[in-house]
């Protein structure tokens, strides 16, 4: 039985994980609460020390049997508490990267009295050396300049020169500001570029991976985009509803799609089950309190985010201009 592939579950990750049969999931994939007390509409991020690092160990400890042998782990986090979570890692598995996501965050205001904080921490782990890993995949090509560059006769050929080169562990991609259009009503939304970057890299083509901590939905949309399956949980209804919006635009522009170009050869493609299910009714407060509600919100911006859920690879647009500077350790 897989009727948990595909889907987004309206509940708490830790009860919901009973739902994967262990060894089932290629890929964990995951941005849990950072504790830096950001209101996702419930207490997650605004825990004790003790409490947040303990509850990080138990959601660890739940998760890690669902992934294959093979599989591995990307987790977003900050410095404030990635060398403990690093830590708790290591014993459980094998560390291969630490990625810097620099946020690309322009000089505009800041602390004053501690150098501003402009990345985030993602942790790469893998349960084993044979790890499946497609570099290829991910390579970045090397621009025209470049190529002319290096056209002297011993470059002809040159494999690497048409591959592209492989991304190193920093990974400067500009955070999703108010007036981008891949942009979802949630706080600590993550561009697809980055997502997208790990589903390819570490999950094969039709492979399922899982998201404990979905927030506006950005790994199962990046698992869809990409050809791969997904599972994965939300706590907030509010941004359940997101998520179910962003599933369905891309549902709606892979259809046109096809109907557009009935001849083409159908890619091999997920198959959805795009609703997010309320499998219990969580006393959330509102996520959003503001003007707007989120799911109006979503509503509003449904035609930015069909552009950018349109199942083409190319990159997101990034934009440097933002009116505001964050306050420090906000991911967003
Ligand atoms: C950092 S955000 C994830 C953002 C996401 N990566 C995106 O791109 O939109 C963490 C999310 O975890 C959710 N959350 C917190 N505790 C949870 C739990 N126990 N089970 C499921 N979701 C939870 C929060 O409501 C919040 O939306």
């Amino acid at each position: 039985m897989s009727d948990w592939l595909n889907q987004v579950f309206c509940e708490d990750a830790l009860s919901g994980l009973a739902r994967i049969p262990d060894g089932a999931v290629d890929l964990i994939l995951t941005d849990p609460p950072y504790n830096l007390g950001k209101d996702y509409g419930n207490a997650s991020d605004q825990q004790t020390v003790e409490e947040y690092l303990r509850w990080t160990e138990q959601w660890i400890d739940a998760a890690l049997p669902k992934l294959k042998p093979n599989g591995s782990l990307y987790i977003f986090l900050t410095w404030r508490f990635s060398p403990e979570i690093f830590v708790m890692l290591k014993q459980r598995m094998t560390m291969m990267n630490e990625i810097i996501w620099d946020r690309r965050v322009p000089s505009m205001g800041g602390s004053v009295r501690s150098y501003s904080s402009v990345h985030d921490t993602v942790g790469f782990f893998v349960g084993r050396k044979d790890y499946y890993f497609d570099l290829d995949a991910v390579r970045i090509p090397y621009d025209a300049e470049t190529k002319k560059a290096r056209s002297r006769s011993i470059f002809i050929g040159a494999k690497w020169l048409e591959v592209g080169y492989n991304p190193k562990d920093v990974w400067s991609v500009s955070r999703l500001h108010r007036e981008h259009p891949e942009r979802a009503n949630h706080p600590t939304q993550k561009p697809l570029e980055i997502i997208e970057r790990m589903v390819k890299a570490s999950c094969p083509p039709g492979g399922v991976v899982l998201d404990l901590f979905m927030g506006s939905g950005t790994t199962a949309l990046a698992a869809r985009r990409c050809g791969r399956q997904f599972v994965g949980f939300e706590l907030n209804p509010e941004y359940c509803a997101i998520i179910n919006e962003r599933l369905a635009a891309l549902e709606t522009l892979e259809a046109l799609a096809v109907a557009a170009a009935p001849d083409a050869p159908a890619e091999p493609k997920a198959k959805a089950k795009p609703k997010a299910k309320a499998a219990v009714a969580p006393k959330a407060k509102s996520a959003a309190p503001k003007k707007k509600t989120a799911a109006k919100k979503t509503a509003a911006k449904t035609t930015a985010t069909k552009k950018a859920a349109a199942p083409k690879p190319a990159a997101p647009k990034r934009s440097r201009a933002v009116k505001k500077a964050p306050p420090e350790e906000v991911t967003i």
